[in-house]
């Protein structure tokens, strides 16, 4: 059975961290879930490293649901989380409600959202009593980039820490259930985390949120446009692929690929009509 709302709120009152990564298809999904990962996060960061385009604001609704389907097929144990891709919550609170449904019908526990401007409180109360679970994300939030001016950190003062502190209440008061909070001084991000209720998913936030999220192929060695200071790297999947798909070239071109045991075999009288045929 996946982790509840509640299971993952007792972890904060339990001081055990919770663990959160993201994944995009079915068997990483299945991998990650078999590891024991609390959370798992179909993050609109997709649209970057799955589908290669410029920025998460260019990923589709459809786009969305497609690859939490996928990904849904492979978890069994985590609390699975799908983004709301941008315009699918901006719009009106009705149509927020349906494309949030749509999310939960392909398989996701709960929805992400981005923000704290009074739309999103209202929107994020309406889910909360429609049974939708949301989890918030402040600080760095990748859908407002162009107004935030690039990766910027953000709380690098106290009076900006409080203001985020503020948004945090807010969205707990509204009723997420936990917080993403993104690219943040860790002083600031553990000021936050100590005073709300809800726990605290940091990325880039230092070591005293209630759990950490990375994007999964930043922890792969998979995607290398980019390679965020505060993402560990466990593995090069890169280079797994590279020397995999080189050597398979080599393989072919020498022609030891296939042998005898990857080909399938015509039975000897077979092959002897094959020879009166010519
Ligand atoms: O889209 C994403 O991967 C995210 C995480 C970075 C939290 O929102």
């Amino acid at each position: 059975m996946r982790n509840s709302i509640q299971k993952i709120q007792n972890f904060k009152l339990q001081h055990k961290k919770i663990t959160a990564l993201t994944a995009y298809d079915y068997s990483t999904a299945k991998y990650i879930d078999e590891a024991g990962v609390d959370i798992i996060l179909v993050g609109d960061s997709l649209s970057q490293v799955v589908l290669g385009l410029e920025n998460t604001t260019d990923i589709s609704m459809d786009e969305m649901l497609i690859f939490t389907r996928a990904v849904s097929r492979g978890v069994k144990n985590a609390l699975l989380v799908a983004d709301m891709p941008f315009m699918s919550f901006q719009e009106d609170i009705k149509n927020t409600a349906k494309n949030a449904c749509k999310l939960i019908k392909a398989g996701a526990n709960a929805v992400k959202m981005e923000g704290s401007s009074d739309f999103i409180i209202d929107s994020i109360k309406h889910l909360s009593q429609i049974g939708i679970p949301v989890m918030g994300h402040l600080g760095f939030t990748p859908l407002s980039i162009n107004s935030l001016g690039g990766h910027r950190i953000q709380g690098k003062d106290a009076s900006r820490t409080v203001e985020i502190l503020n948004q945090a209440k807010r969205l707990e008061e509204a009723g997420c259930f936990a917080i993403v909070l993104e690219l943040m001084p860790d002083k600031s991000a553990q000021y936050i985390t100590q005073r709300i209720n809800i726990p605290t998913i940091g990325i880039g936030a230092g070591v005293d949120c209630d759990g950490q999220i990375l994007v999964s192929d930043d922890i792969l060695g998979k995607y290398d446009r980019f390679k965020p200071k505060f993402a560990r790297q466990y593995v090069s999947l890169k280079d797994i692929i590279l020397n995999a798909a080189k050597q398979y070239c080599v393989d072919v071109e020498n022609a030891s690929f296939p042998n005898v045991s990857e080909s399938f075999e015509l039975e000897y009288k077979e092959v002897c009509e094959l020879e009166n045929h010519k």
